[in-house]
């Protein structure tokens, strides 16, 4: 793997690709800003050796082609001067108007310039070679440290690194999302926990296939559970099911029984009468939901059996949470995970933790430095996991 470490960069133009991808409220205020800051260590290390940085990210899904005001990057650039302490030239001005092009070529030593929102421009996921050239023409060398945008074939995330054939590189945050995720899926000491929930088992199959040939136990939660309790003759309620994914359910049951896979579905239901923090609520055994009722977390049975799987594991894969966590009436489960993973890492555990409501559940609870790694991809992460080769990875590997 290319790193940066041993490269001195000074007086070099780099041009660096993050993923700037930040949630924000409606006043354009940045929620989290893990993404931005856990790109400070490559951002610091080439000002540090003298370079100066000319950074390309994308915000959102602009669909007009063109400058979009609410999908700006002004935000990400002045919460970056902030971080720095040093002045983030930025100019909403696109490539064409000269503007960017004038300030990329006057930027000196020790200077950082952000460009605007690279999916203004509609070529860029199409992977356009022709918008890559252009932005390889305003640096001499590439870094792509944006793992969260490592799925996208585009310009400025796989394309452009055939422009520097010899000169490019992962950053520190690539290098680590690929390191933790090599190890993960490659070499991982046993007992291999997956921990895997979300809402739907349509999004999660692929990684459930490519899992069952790596783990030991497998651990279904969250609402795609309960389409594996009704496959197995339980009755839900109204709980969340893909009926059309129910032979599925019985036939990735069928291939972890063959496979010697423990699989464990939570015993017992949180329910709730209606979706809301103010529902009332009671514990039934899983599989026993009356009608009228939805089940929207794990119940305290489940969190102790959750609990000694985890502390038995020597790895552990969490992705998706184990209830409805957004509402706080029916986050204990996910909140519970969290504390036990953590308590397996400080028992030397290696577990990774990725996907956006087990990555919050982590970081509300403050527990984020003590799993061995928190993943900054979503999707991205997802896709290795399934074992596909993602485009930026395989662009600065090959
Ligand atoms: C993300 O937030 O997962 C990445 O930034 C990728 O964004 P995308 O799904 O819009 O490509």
């Amino acid at each position: 793997m290319k790193s940066i470490k041993d490269i001195n960069f000074k007086g070099r133009k780099v041009l660096l690709r993050v993923d700037f991808n930040v949630p924000m409220d409606e006043n354009k205020h940045i929620t989290d800003d893990t993404r931005i800051r856990e790109s400070l260590p490559t951002i610091n290390k080439l000002l540090a050796d003298g370079a100066a940085i000319i950074i390309m990210a994308h915000f959102g899904r602009p669909k007009k082609g063109g400058f979009e005001p609410e999908l700006t990057l002004e935000p990400e650039a002045r919460h970056l001067e902030s971080l720095i302490a040093r002045p983030v030239c930025f100019t909403q001005a696109l490539l064409g108007s000269g503007e960017p092009e004038r300030m990329a070529a006057s930027l000196t030593d020790g200077q950082v310039m952000l460009l605007e929102n690279i999916r203004f421009y509609p070529e860029e996921t199409k992977g356009d070679e022709a918008l890559a050239e252009r932005l390889a023409k305003l640096g001499d060398c590439y870094i792509n440290d944006a793992f969260g945008a490592a799925h996208r074939e585009h310009s400025s995330t796989a394309v452009i690194a055939r422009f520097f054939p010899n000169d490019k590189y992962f950053g520190f945050l690539m290098e680590n999302e690929v390191r933790n995720l090599e190890k993960l899926m490659q070499n991982p000491p046993h007992p291999f926990t997956a921990i895997i929930g979300g809402s739907k088992v349509s999004s999660k199959i692929g990684i459930l296939e490519n899992l069952i040939d790596k783990v030991d136990n497998m651990v279904i939660i969250g609402g795609m559970r309960y389409t594996f309790t009704k496959a197995l003759g339980g009755k839900i309620g109204n709980s969340i099911c893909e009926d059309d994914k129910l032979d599925l359910a019985r036939d990735l049951m069928r291939r972890m029984d063959e496979k010697g896979v423990r699989y464990y579905l939570p015993v017992d239901s949180v329910i709730g009468d209606k979706f809301a923090n103010d529902a009332n609520t009671q514990v039934v055994p899983s599989g026993q939901v009356p009608d009228g009722w939805e089940s929207m977390d794990c119940g305290p049975e489940s969190c102790k059996a959750i609990r000694d799987i985890v502390m038995g594991s020597k790895t552990i894969l969490w992705n998706g949470p184990a209830g409805v966590f957004e509402l706080s009436t029916f986050a204990k489960g996910t909140r519970e995970i969290a504390t036990y993973v953590a308590e397996a890492c400080a028992a030397g555990c290696f577990a990774a933790v990725g996907g956006g409501d087990s990555v919050a559940a982590v970081k509300q609870m403050g527990l984020a430095d003590k799993m061995s790694y928190v993943s900054t991809g979503g999707g991205a992460m997802l896709e290795y996991l399934e074992g596909k080769e993602l485009p930026g990875i395989k662009a600065i590997k090959d």
